[in-house]
């Protein structure tokens, strides 16, 4: 009971500083739903402080909603809790997106470092729309980082020193995706990810295939990490919805509930744990959920390494 209070409160935090990250300054919202420890006190309480210093540059930062989740996740900080990647299928989707509205779906590899804030280590991995950042409605792969739980460290793709592109690679942190999948029921376009340690460099690298094998496409070297330097303690894989107060969450997926069925409801398949020695292992056991409302988006338990996930959005 402690201990599951604890992981959710893990798990918490590094959504949280994610979604934080990726939306800037959307702060104050996101505080009310992860009140149950300690921890996340003094999450609440460096919130507060960054509130203050966005209203003082004149941004809105209580316009933004809580984000709305649908994740698994593995328990984390434990002796047996070592990760060193993760390896995905999911299928990607355009939907029409106002700015003010984003929809994300991803895979992270985290290490909780010592329970503050500022020691957690942080890579995600996926697509997203998001129109108030790329200026356009389709999905773009994106990349993310931290050493400090967002504090001075990591940004988006490109934006800031950090990743490492490999020669030749197919697509960059940022680029569109293309050709995605149509209206529910069509063609699915699946991406598959892996996000992996290197055993020889201790460098994190990213594989990204579209419809087929992923081939390396960079890095992020060793160096940029403290606890994620040796190996990561959490990984979770799921999507997340936001949007302003005044908007409805936006689709999730492909904007089908997961009792939409496959073909229907977006998925993730050939879901896989990587091991310090680089090899594979399929997630057969289910995984903790994190749903924030299921009536909007979902995610179903994990069988034969697959689950569906998502959902139309609308909640305000
Ligand atoms: C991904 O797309 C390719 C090409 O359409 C297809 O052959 C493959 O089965 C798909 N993979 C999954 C897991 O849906």
């Amino acid at each position: 009971m402690f201990r599951h209070t604890l992981l959710l409160g893990a798990i918490a935090l590094c959504l949280l500083c994610h979604a934080l990250h990726t939306e800037g300054v959307r702060l104050r919202s996101t505080i009310q739903e992860l009140k149950e420890d300690g921890q996340t006190k003094r999450i609440l309480t460096s919130l507060k402080s960054n509130s203050i210093e966005m209203i003082a540059f004149g941004e809105d930062s209580s316009s933004w909603g809580q984000p709305y989740y649908a994740v698994h996740q593995t328990t984390s900080g434990g002796p047996g809790d070592n990760y060193y990647g993760l390896h995905v299928t999911t299928d990607v989707y355009s939907h029409n997106l106002k700015p003010g509205q984003q929809t994300s779906t991803a895979i992270w590899v985290n290490h909780v470092g010592n329970g503050v804030k500022s020691s957690l280590n942080t890579i995600s991995i996926g697509w997203h729309i998001y129109p108030e950042h790329y200026g356009d409605s389709h999905p773009h792969l994106y990349t993310d980082w931290t050493r400090d739980g967002y504090a001075q460290t990591g940004c988006l793709n490109m934006d800031c020193p950090g990743f490492i592109r490999a020669n030749g690679a197919v697509i960059a942190p940022g680029d569109v995706i293309h050709p995605v999948s149509g209206v529910p029921g069509g063609r699915v376009q699946n991406i598959t990810l892996r996000l992996l340690k290197d055993k020889t460099s201790g460098d994190w690298w990213v594989y990204y295939g579209l419809n087929g094998i992923p081939t390396g496409v960079g890095y992020f070297p060793r160096s940029l990490f403290t606890y994620l330097a040796e190996k990561a303690n959490h990984v979770a894989f799921g999507a997340f919805v936001d949007a302003e107060k005044a908007l409805p969450t936006p689709p999730m997926g492909s904007g089908v509930l997961p009792n939409g069925g496959k073909g229907h409801a977006a998925s993730f398949t050939n879901l896989q744990l990587i091991d310090k020695d680089g090899n594979n292992s399929p997630i057969k056991a289910n995984l903790p959920e994190l749903i924030t409302k299921a009536k909007c988006h979902s995610i179903t338990h994990i069988d034969h390494s697959q689950c569906l996930y998502g959902g139309p959005g609308g909640c305000v």
